[in-house]
């Protein structure tokens, strides 16, 4: 397995690999990896002859008082994961490769990235959108693979690569939780051993709404009150929403009929953390 930092050193290699007439998937991540990266990458080798790994934490996605500077980072250790899952090729610019001097030019959406997280992070799913939509043209892979952890990003991602014509297949994985259901995040390291604990909240919640829309209930407000009475019980947790919306556009819905979206963002102390599920 190689590790570049160069956008013309993954062209040279994506271009041997396709005169050898092998496919090529893609997982693009911020890095700091855990088993819900891993399983993306998993996914991708199963799938595909070659697989790149990008690893950027793409200054642009985030807001001015968030936790760009203190975001994770262990290359060491992401390079140890991606060559045990049988990765061919770890991508790992620098910002100033990424964004030349003068960079002026943003993929953005609108309807879907005004919901959910979009909400408080006004700038974050164009910066998204823009980092990946370049990383495809580095990569140009025929698949890439996105967490449905993140599920309003993944449906935004489809969204663009539909409305721009971008030849790339769009695969979402499931999430990957803790023992205890907590879902896997680069930002539970975050989270003082008290907070971890109170942290479990979310997941209980979403467990029980799914239950709910499991035993027969389709009444959104229903649901979401339940979740959130649930997270009530937890003084750690402050909530930033829970909503019930359609899992494409996005939009609020009444009835929890598929595809419905449930979900949440929760703050333990500073930590913002955010789970779902999805209506089937
Ligand atoms: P990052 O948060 O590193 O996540 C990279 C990918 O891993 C995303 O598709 C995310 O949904 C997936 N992922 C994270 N935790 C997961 C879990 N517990 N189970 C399953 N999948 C999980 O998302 C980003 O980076 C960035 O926004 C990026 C797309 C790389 C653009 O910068």
């Amino acid at each position: 397995m190689k590790i570049v930092k160069t956008v013309q050193e993954v062209r040279d290699i994506v271009k041997e690999w396709r005169k050898e007439g092998c496919s090529v998937g893609f997982v693009p991540t911020m890095g700091y990896l855990h088993e819900g990266h891993g399983s993306l990458i998993e996914y991708s080798v199963k799938g595909n002859d070659k697989t790149v790994v990008s690893i950027f934490v793409n200054p642009i996605q985030f807001g001015p008082n968030e936790d760009l500077a203190s975001y994770p980072r262990d290359l060491q250790a992401d390079a140890a994961l991606c060559e045990r899952l049988g990765a061919d090729l770890i991508f790992h610019p620098e910002p100033e490769e990424m964004y030349l001097d003068g960079f002026c030019s943003f993929t953005d959406i609108t309807g879907l990235s005004d919901a959910l997280c979009g909400l408080s992070r006004p700038i974050h799913f164009r910066g998204v959108c823009t980092v990946v939509n370049k990383l495809f043209n580095i990569v140009q892979p025929d698949r890439a693979y996105f967490g449905q952890k993140d599920a309003q990003q993944a449906a935004i991602v489809k969204q663009f690569v539909r409305d721009l014509n971008i030849p790339v297949e769009i695969v979402r994985c499931p999430i990957v939780r803790e023992e205890d259901g907590l879902a896997k995040s680069s930002r539970n390291t975050y989270l003082s051993p008290e907070e971890r604990k109170a942290a479990v909240i979310l997941s209980k919640a979403i467990f029980l709404g799914e239950k709910m829309v499991r035993e027969g209930e389709k009444d959104a407000k229903k649901v979401v009150d339940a979740m959130l009475a649930c997270l009530a019980l937890e003084p750690m947790a402050n909530v930033e929403y829970v909503k019930a919306v359609h899992g494409l556009t996005m939009k609020d819905v009444d009835k929890l009929e598929a595809p419905a979206l449930v979900a949440m963002a929760v703050r333990i102390g500073t930590t913002r953390l955010i789970d779902n599920f999805v209506v089937e």
